[in-house]
């Protein structure tokens, strides 16, 4: 067994309907003892083979069993289920889970889960010998091949039925060992640091009232969760956002600017840096320890504000621990490419993604963006897709730099 760790991973657990749901156990145990966190989802066909009690027991956590169910839905949701994991196991996968996953059917809490996933998958199948070498299975296979599933094969062997085959779910260590190649291995961005922000600040003026800015965190949370898949180690300084923390990437939650940016250097040092916060430019020369009333005359109050620190511009300003690659956004409304060059040599940053806040596009809270990489080559559009979609297209391009750098050195 290889002397590595899952230290800080989490993993959503789903058990099918199979014999081999007790060999689940002990991957459960595996997991919990190499500092992983696992949680778990029973089928109806996984309770008749293991009880909720045994996995609850083991995996230290809630077990999740009924889409129906009202607590667990308030609590946590299908939705979430997978998205707060690492990865997503299914172990046993039974014949007719894999079919439903082949086909995209959502008739439980798991097959519903695996369908709202946008996580890595790692299946173990586990059925009779003939059942697995059904052509129909077979095909099922192949079209989950082509998505990308990652599979550890069944073994042969004598069956639980009594007959002889391939089926055998594979042993928890070796299954265990796949999870553990899964996060220990080689990505574009191993053995690298990113320091993201995201989110808005919020400046008090007084206990009830503050200045802000719109921003729903999406693209700069969908930023850190990229680059934490491509393996780099990240922090990400958020403002209040109505996001979870994305999986796999240290979160720190902040308020203001000023608290924004000393999180920042506390994070430093990083090999990247991306500042997708949109921070407020002003916060309040006094903030007033008790709420400021209407005094009655219909004058409002005579505000004084004082302008915040560049945390970008900070970040990007020469220094010894000045990341490598510094990466702002610039959101504008008009003169879009010639602002954002403008202002990426203002700020001293290397590239910087800008949009276009002032069309009748919607930015703000959409699921969806219109870009420019702006970088001292030029622009290139990257038409209308989802932040995600962007994200992943950002940290490729920040994988491609950094893989160039290492080549030319490498040749020097
Ligand atoms: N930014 C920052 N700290 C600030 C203001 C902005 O780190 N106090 C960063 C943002 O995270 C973003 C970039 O600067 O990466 C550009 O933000 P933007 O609001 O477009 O520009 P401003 O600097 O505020 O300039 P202006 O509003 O005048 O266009």
């Amino acid at each position: 067994m290889p002397s590595l760790s899952l230290n800080g991973k989490s993993i959503l657990l789903v058990i099918s309907g199979g014999i081999a749901a007790y060999k689940s156990l002990e991957l459960i145990r595996l997991i919990k003892k190499s500092g992983g966190s696992v949680r778990c989802v029973l089928t109806k066909g996984g309770e008749q083979f293991t009880t909720p009690l045994s996995v609850a027991t083991l995996s230290e956590e809630q077990v999740y069993t009924d889409i129906w169910s009202l607590k667990d839905e308030t609590e946590i949701g299908h939705i979430r289920l997978s998205r707060e994991a690492d990865l997503v196991v299914i172990a046993p996968a039974s014949a007719n889970m894999i079919a439903k996953l082949a086909h995209g059917i959502a008739d439980d809490l798991a097959s519903t889960a695996l369908l709202a996933s946008d996580k890595p998958l790692l299946i173990a199948p586990a059925m009779n010998h003939v059942m697995w070498e059904n052509p129909a299975t077979q095909d099922n296979i192949k079209t989950l091949q082509n998505r990308g599933i990652l599979q550890i094969d069944p073994g042969t062997g004598d069956m639980a039925c009594g007959e002889f085959g391939m089926g055998r779910m594979a042993e928890p260590e070796e299954i265990f060992g796949a999870i553990l190649g899964f996060f220990n291995e080689e990505k574009p961005l191993s053995g690298l640091t990113a320091l993201v922000t995201s989110g808005p600040t919020y400046e008090p003026l007084d206990p009830v009232r503050f200045i802000g800015n719109r921003s729903s965190g999406k693209q700069g949370h969908a930023i850190a969760e990229a680059l934490a898949t491509q393996g780099a180690d990240v922090t990400l300084v958020t403002g209040p956002v109505a996001l979870p923390d994305p999986a796999g990437v240290k979160t720190i939650h902040v308020e203001t600017a000023v608290e924004m940016l000393e999180t920042c250097h506390k994070a430093l040092p990083a090999d990247i840096a991306v500042c997708a916060a949109a921070v407020s430019d002003w916060s309040a020369t006094t903030i007033m320890s008790r709420k400021i009333k209407k005094r009655g005359d219909r004058i409002p109050p005579d505000l004084k504000l004082k302008e915040n620190p560049d945390i970008l511009a900070m970040l990007a300003r020469p220094a010894p621990k000045r990341p490598a690659l510094v990466i702002g956004f610039a959101a504008e409304t008009e003169n879009l490419i010639e602002a954002a060059q403008e202002k990426r040599q203002n700020k001293g940053c290397d590239w910087i993604i800008a949009n276009n806040v002032g069309s009748t596009e919607k930015i703000f809270g959409a699921d969806e963006n219109h870009v420019y990489l702006i970088t001292e080559n030029g622009a290139e559009e990257w038409k209308r897709t989802s932040k995600k979609v962007v994200a992943k297209k950002l940290a490729d391009q920040i994988a491609d730099h950094f893989l160039t750098q290492k080549t030319q050195i490498a040749a020097e």
